[in-house]
Order: C-alpha cells, then structure tokens, then sequence
C-alpha cells in the first residue's frame, strides 16, 4: 500500500460484499476522511476515471474484476447537531453502519427511523437508493446529505427536494450517476409526539399476534427484527443482497387484465392509476421460489431474494437472475428490473 495516498492494489472484496461474490478491485482505497477525497483530487486520481463507491455492499452484483478503482467509504461519525423541543437533527458519516444508527437512535428515544430497523449497508448509500421497509422510506426522515462533487470537485449538499427520491431510487442513480461522493447523511428525528407507521400487513399481523396494542417506537423496531429475520436470509449465514427486483409498477389496465385470469394477484395501487405488484408473488407464481440452479437459487422463504448458496460467480448470479426474468415475462408480460446494482 502506498502510504500516502492508501492507495492498494488489487484487494479482494468477497467480504466486502453480501451476496459473498470473489471480485478483485485493481486499485482499492479506504476513504477515513473528506480531506482524502480532495487530495486524490487533487492529485489527479479522478481525472480518467470516475471510482465506484463502495458502502457496505449490500446492494451490489460484482464482476469477477472491476474496471474501474473503488472507494470504500468508512467516513465515521455520529452527532446531534440541532436539538429542539420536538425534534433533532441527526448526522451520520456515510461509512456508519445503518442498523447501528437506527439502534442508537430508538435507545435514545428518537423516532422515526424503527421501520427501517436491520437493512444491511452504510448511511452513504441509504439516500442513493431511497432504502425502504414496512411502510416508510428513508425520505420520510431524510434533511440533507453532504457529497463531494467528482465534476465540480467541490463539496456540497443535497435538501431532500434536490434528491429526487422515488421508490428505491433518487438522483443519484440517474442523472448524477457515479458522480458524487456522499460523504454524511443527516436525518430529522422526533422526539415527542412519534407517528407510528404500523399499517404494513406483516407488521399489523406481528402486533396482533402478540397483542402489542398501542405499539411505540421500540416495539415497532423489535417487530420489523423479528419479521425481517423470520423472511429475510442473514447475509453472515448466506450470501444475498435483499430483494434482488424492485416490485413493478404496472397500468391499472394490465393489472385488471391479469386480474381476470389470476384473481389472487395482490396489488397496491398509488392513486394515480398505476398499481404496485409484489415480484415475490410474481417470481413464485412463476414456479421459482426456492429453485436452486448449481450454487445460486432463490431464498425458500422470499422469492424475490436470490441467494449464494456458496462459490456463485457474478456472471451465475446474472445469469440466473435473466431466467427469472425470462419466466415473468413469458407468464405475465412484466419485465422485471434489477433492484440491486450490477458493477463491471
Ligand atoms: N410474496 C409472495 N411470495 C414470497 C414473498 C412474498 O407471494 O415468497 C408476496 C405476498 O403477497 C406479500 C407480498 O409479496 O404480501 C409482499 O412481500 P413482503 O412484505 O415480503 O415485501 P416485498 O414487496 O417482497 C419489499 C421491499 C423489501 C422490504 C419489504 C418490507 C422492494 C423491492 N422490497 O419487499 O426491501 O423489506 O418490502 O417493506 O421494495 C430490499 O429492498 O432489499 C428489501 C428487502
């Protein structure tokens, strides 16, 4: 390693993601500071090419070797930098653990944040793809983020208008894509009066089941653990990266034309004449829940979650992924996108 710049070479990043892929990264820094970012700047590390930023791989396909350099971001931090009589502002580095935070957030009372309990990955990369469970979205609590700017090599910050989030994307995965560094991410977090979000199905079902009538911000958290781990494989235990597909948005009119020949299709329409359809019910209808095709298969209790059952390569992941596709195409018509990023 260059002790300089830290600068390596050649890193192997099969714990440093969660589907457990080997993939080799050419050059590999650790980014511990925002300073860092500005000397390789300025130094003309960015100049050819533009980094792949690496959170906590929780939602990434790598190529068995990257093209491009990876920064991993492990910028700590975890501050309270406005507090009123209502709320506070809270600001987290980009390489802070999410669940961590959400931990320490509900220990100290704050709310807001228990739904989104147990999602692997950073604080980074939280915003960049508007992460989202049991009925609320990252940009319910979300205040700004800060990044450094690749192209205008500057520092600057994002308001939640600015993000343009939407389900399970924002800015940053469309126009801006590739070209900004989060580096902090700050949330607004109540201290009194929290607003429950219990209305999703599973999480209405736990509270019943353990008769949890006025539930509060810890119960709500110990619910969505307990659901997440009773449906969702933990990545120490076997590789995987979430819900593989984002759940497709469909026309009304598709969605009444498959109603009439699978009257049990669920559907959550949003108001505006588009309905949301799960891909998990799709991908099982399709005859692939539990499938396992050499190492890679679909998770037994989540069809959406496509695991490695040991050794996959990227491209056996990809592949895999194209049958199911494939098979929701030709039973449906509905095409299927990736919600997880595919790395070369
Ligand atoms: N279902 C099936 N078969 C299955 C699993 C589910 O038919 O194998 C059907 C059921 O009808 C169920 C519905 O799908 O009611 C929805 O399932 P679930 O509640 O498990 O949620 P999901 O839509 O599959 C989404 C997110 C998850 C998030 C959960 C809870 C996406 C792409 N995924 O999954 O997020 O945890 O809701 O809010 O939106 C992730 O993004 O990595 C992730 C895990």
């Amino acid at each position: 390693m260059s002790q300089k710049t830290g600068i390596q070479k050649e890193v192997t990043l099969t714990h440093l993601n969660t589907l457990r892929l080997h993939s080799v990264a050419p050059v590999f820094i650790n980014i511990t500071s925002e300073s860092q970012l500005r000397d390789l700047d300025k130094n003309g590390f960015f100049n050819d090419q533009l980094p792949f930023v690496l959170g906590g791989g929780s939602n990434i396909l790598l190529s068995d070797r990257l093209s491009v350099p990876v920064l991993k971001m492990s910028i700590s931090g975890v501050e309270i930098i406005e507090d009123d009589d209502k709320s506070v502002l809270i600001k987290a580095g980009a390489g802070e653990n999410w669940h961590e935070l959400v931990a320490y957030a509900v220990k100290k009372g704050l709310g807001g944040i228990e739904n989104l309990a147990l999602i692997p990955g950073t604080v980074g990369a939280a915003p960049i793809q508007n992460i989202g469970a049991y009925g609320v979205e990252i940009e319910n609590l979300f205040s700004s983020l800060e990044v450094y700017d690749l192209k205008s090599k500057t520092f600057r910050s994002f308001n939640t208008e600015e993000c343009k989030f939407g389900y399970r994307d924002s800015i940053f995965k469309r126009e801006l894509k590739g070209q900004m560094v989060v580096t902090s991410v700050t949330l607004r977090l109540t201290k009194v009066n929290h607003v429950i979000h219990d209305s999703y199905f599973a999480l209405k079902e736990y509270l019943n089941q353990y008769k949890i009538q006025n539930p509060g911000i810890e119960d709500i958290y110990h619910a969505v653990i307990a659901i997440r781990q009773s449906k969702l494989p933990d990545p120490a235990e076997i590789g995987n990266a979430g819900s593989f597909f984002k759940n497709p948005v469909i026309e009304k009119k598709q969605y009444d034309e498959l109603r009439s020949q699978w009257e049990k299709i669920p559907g959550y329409p949003d108001g505006t004449g588009w309905v949301k359809v799960p891909a998990a019910w799709l991908i099982e209808k399709a005859g692939w829940k539990g499938l396992r095709l050499g190492n890679v298969g679909t998770y037994e209790s989540q069809a959406l979650v496509i695991v490695n059952h040991g050794g996959a390569t990227g491209k056996e992941v990809l592949d895999f992924s194209k049958k199911i596709q494939q098979a929701v195409s030709e039973l449906f018509g509905i095409d299927l996108i990736p919600e997880v990023n595919i790395i070369q």
